[in-house]
């Protein structure tokens, strides 16, 4: 049984469709010349960002998935990461961007790029929509980042609660309440 509790709107629809416009532009500068980008995807989180990113991309792109577990249904890092579902495309000599939702302690996006770059791809960048600067546990950093945030949990755009409120087109706030929440 997940607690009672009501979404508080973080950041909005509008807000992160012109910050994916702006930094898929960015995106395209850097990989300028490559035939191909392999976009890979971490599940479940990714999926609706990952969705208008490349729409946003006027190249040559494929798209991979890589499926982490480490939270669970719990609402704090295991810090154990592991590999449920590895890419199905091989990344040797190839350009990669690596797609997160959220960095937080940092351990996943560091263990999926050390796992990444041990089969030696061209080039290896990243872009995570959202960022808990003051949570993290690791030196890593995103090549891009969509929005920085506080220490909040957050729901919706692809982002889920023990896998609730991933269909919300917006990023919110969860907030526990003591009384059942009305509809
Ligand atoms: P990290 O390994 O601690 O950086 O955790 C990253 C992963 O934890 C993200 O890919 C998310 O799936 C999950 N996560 C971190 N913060 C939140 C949150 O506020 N809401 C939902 N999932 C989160
Ligand atoms: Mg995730």
């Amino acid at each position: 049984m997940t607690q009672t509790y009501v979404i508080d709107q973080l950041i909005s629809a509008k807000s992160i469709a012109a910050r994916i416009e702006t930094l898929s532009r960015e995106i395209q500068t850097t990989f300028k010349g490559t035939d191909k980008l392999i976009v890979v995807g971490l599940l479940r989180g990714s999926f609706v960002f990952i969705a208008d990113l490349v729409r946003e991309l006027d190249m040559n792109v494929e798209v991979d998935f890589l499926e982490t577990s480490s939270y669970g249904d719990s609402m704090v890092s295991s810090r154990e990461v592991r590999i449920l579902k590895d890419l199905r495309g091989e990344i040797e000599g190839q350009d990669v961007l690596v797609v997160e939702d959220i960095v937080d302690t940092g351990h996943t996006l560091s263990h999926v790029l050390q796992l990444l770059r041990s089969r030696n791809p061209r080039k290896l960048e990243t872009i995570a929509l959202l960022d808990k600067p003051t949570r993290r546990e690791t030196d890593i950093r995103a090549t891009w980042t969509g929005f920085e945030i506080p220490d909040e949990f957050v729901v919706g755009y692809g982002i889920d609660y023990a896998q609730r409120n991933r269909n919300l087109p917006y990023i919110g706030c969860v907030r526990f309440t003591d009384t059942p929440a009305e509809d």
